[in-house]
């Protein structure tokens, strides 16, 4: 969906003309899963599929909001209080969270506004449709009332961060920052080292690596995907408490190195054992892939990828089976370097890394083999993505 389609829709849906147009994209993450709400690593990289929303305002205090991907549209009296909670209501929650954050936090004047959402970041796949949703808003939100205002002039760090306070705190699930900094901060030709205590970010290089990002979405999304996501947060906050007693001075999994982890693993009940020696190991996964993409040297960032899913299919177990089927499928196939689930888990999307003329040779053995394998009724959806910039204004 082009600027331009969007303003269109939203022409049709208003009756009048957007006043401003933001997009932010989705992004796949090739290592660091989970580790993001443990003050850890992550990996992302933004994709060229993006979310755009464009708004007008108004001045009777109204909200009204249409996605033209869902094909639903909403309208409010004021910015709620509360979360909506009708189905087909409650994917507004994502922009009113923003307007919510930014409105307390004086960035935002809540008078009325228009807005229209549309985008080809596929939903439930993995892929952050939701954080490009938020940080779009946010770039929106922030932009309207600030003629002359341009992309460069976004202050992207604080609206990935009001992004992350409307999921969290308005939407309601206990995620981590990578989503929402990928979709603001991402670069064109690189991937992002992102340091989820500190904030740090460094662009990685990544055009010249000479790989293909093949994004396979496996098209199921187990129903315990979200609760289970939020069991996993309290699990790692139990081992942080327990690690605290034993070793002291532990306020997140960052603080236990390998060699403190391993004196005193035995000490703790087996689940959490292996919840914490995944975030730990994982830790390191991103922290050598990124000196592997420095050094050139892909075939290691690929074992990065796989040792990172067997991590989280076997320590974190937040795979599942048709992941776990793509990701076999992407290990037996030659010139696929390496391969990981994507994003929470129990569905979405499996990333990898492939080399150029083993593309169409990996995209037709998921296609002819993943249904049967994985013992599922669906077609697999398989696309090449390139890395594409992080949130910002669309002129026409
Ligand atoms: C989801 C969350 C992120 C992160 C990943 C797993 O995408 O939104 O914060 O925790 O899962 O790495």
């Amino acid at each position: 969906m082009t600027t331009r389609e969007a303003r269109s829709a939203f022409e049709a849906a208003y009756g009048r003309e957007p006043t401003t147009v933001a997009s932010a994209p989705g992004r796949v993450n090739l290592v660091g899963g989970h580790t993001d709400y443990n003050e850890g690593f992550v990996l992302p990289m933004a994709i060229d599929r993006r979310t755009t929303v464009a708004v007008a305002p108004r001045d009777d205090g109204r909200f009204r909001l249409e996605s033209a991907d869902v094909g639903a549209a909403v309208a409010v009296d004021d910015v709620p209080a509360e979360p909506l909670t009708a189905d087909d209501e409650v994917w507004a929650n994502y922009p009113l969270g923003v307007f919510v954050d930014l409105a307390a936090a004086g960035r935002f004047e809540p008078r009325g506004l228009d807005l229209l959402v549309a985008g080809d970041v596929p939903r439930g796949a993995g892929l952050s449709s939701s954080a490009a949703l938020e940080v779009a808003t946010a770039a929106a939100a922030y932009a309207v009332d600030r003629p002359g205002v341009g992309t460069a002039d976004l202050p992207k760090r604080d609206l990935a961060e009001a992004a992350w306070r409307a999921e969290t705190g308005f939407v309601g699930l206990d995620c981590g920052i990578m989503d929402q900094y990928a979709s603001a901060l991402c670069r064109a030709d690189e991937v992002l080292f992102l340091d989820c205590r500190s904030r740090e970010t460094r662009g990685v290089p990544f055009a010249d690596a000479g790989l293909n990002v093949v994004v396979v979405d496996t098209r199921v999304e187990h129903e315990l995907a979200s609760s289970a996501y939020n069991d996993r947060v309290r699990e790692c906050e139990e081992a942080v408490e327990r690690l605290d007693g034993l070793l002291g001075g532990v306020a997140s999994l960052r603080d236990v190195d390998r060699d403190a982890f391993l004196a005193h693993a035995a000490d703790l009940p087996g689940e959490l054992r292996r919840r914490a020696r995944h975030v730990i190991t994982e830790n390191e996964r991103v922290e050598a892939a990124v000196d592997a993409l420095e050094g050139g040297d892909v075939d290691a960032v690929g074992d990065c990828m796989f040792e990172s899913h067997a991590s989280l299919r076997d320590d974190y177990e937040v795979s599942c089976g048709e992941l776990d089927t793509v990701v076999e499928l992407a290990w037996e196939t030659e010139g696929v370097v390496g391969a990981r689930m994507t994003g929470g888990g129990f569905g979405g999307s499996v990333v990898a890394l492939v080399e150029t003329d083993a593309v169409d040779g990996f995209r037709a053995t998921v296609d002819a083999e993943y249904a049967d394998r994985a013992g599922v009724d669906v077609e697999p959806r398989t696309f090449v993505c390139s890395s594409a910039e992080g949130v910002r204004l669309d002129s026409a």
